[in-house]
């Protein structure tokens, strides 16, 4: 059964996304409409190209709840990394909404202010790239500890509290032995497992994967996958995640395809 359900506002015309493997039916969730946590509605993104413009988001509306993993695939250029972007609030698109449902309510990360996309980031949406872009220089602990840093002079209660949350998520990747190591002297795989811990520091509702595997080995990918989609139910977390891989793809709840920016 597809987890796209009844919206509380006008439903796109298009279908929300192809549902697969789904085990959980959403009458097993407490309010459809409050487990929804990201949806994409009629989102248009796109770029100069010369003396026009290249569609690099062509009007896509989808939706993932939350403790559900959507994987975006397509091949090169179809839009999937600029749809990851939007999500991420890293790009603002033209047109269309992006709802992300907060703590506070919805909002739309398609209109939202800057020092508020920021403050998301920290808080509701976590972000994990193709390379994991950690600091070599700092342990694995500094690493994670370094998030909840930003922006904000931490209080002594709270820099406690921010290290237990940094360790429990190093054990929950696998790699609380390592709190004390640099991270330059880990392996991609390991790197790769910090980079999600980070992810989760702020207890997002939304995380974001672009090809998060595709730099590591089979073994490592296999297991960081198993780590993304571990944790997108047991923290009831959405996830979407950018591929090329189908058997990746294959592994989450629903996924979309991209063809030139339009799902497909
Ligand atoms: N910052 C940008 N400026 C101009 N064009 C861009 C920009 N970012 C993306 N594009 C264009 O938008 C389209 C979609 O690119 P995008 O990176 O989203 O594709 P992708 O599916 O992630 O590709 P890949 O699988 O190679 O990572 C492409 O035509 C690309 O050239
Ligand atoms: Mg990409």
């Amino acid at each position: 059964m597809s987890s796209a359900a009844p919206l509380d506002r006008p439903a796109p015309t298009s279908p929300l996304y192809t549902s697969r493997n789904h085990t959980m039916t959403t009458s097993t969730l407490p309010d459809t409409r409050t487990s929804t946590a990201l949806h994409m509605d009629d989102v248009l993104l796109t770029f100069p190209d010369g003396d026009s413009r290249v569609t690099a988001v062509d009007h896509v509306s989808l939706r993932i709840d939350r403790g559900h993993s959507l994987a975006v695939t397509g091949p090169s250029g179809s839009g999937k990394s600029s749809l990851l972007a939007v999500a991420a609030t890293l790009t603002r698109p033209e047109s269309g909404h992006v709802w992300l449902t907060t703590p506070d309510g919805e909002v739309d990360l398609a209109t939202v202010s800057r020092p508020r996309a920021a403050e998301l980031r920290r808080a509701e949406i976590g972000i994990v790239f193709q390379q994991s872009n950690l600091l070599d220089s700092l342990t694995a602990r500094e690493q994670l500890e370094s998030m909840a840093w930003l922006g904000s002079r931490p209080s002594r209660t709270r820099r406690r509290e921010t290290r237990r949350r940094a360790d429990e998520l190093l054990d929950v990747v696998g790699l609380g032995s390592a709190a004390d190591r640099s991270v330059g002297a880990l392996s991609g795989g390991q790197r790769q497992r910090i980079a999600v811990a980070r992810a989760l520091m702020g207890s997002p509702s939304l995380l974001l994967a672009d090809e998060p595997t595709s730099a590591l080995d089979s073994e490592a990918g296999a297991a960081v996958m198993d780590l993304l989609l571990g944790t997108a139910a047991e923290f009831d977390v959405a996830l979407m995640l950018v591929t090329h891989d189908p058997a990746v793809a294959a592994r989450c709840d629903s996924m979309v395809r991209l063809v030139d920016g339009a799902m497909v």
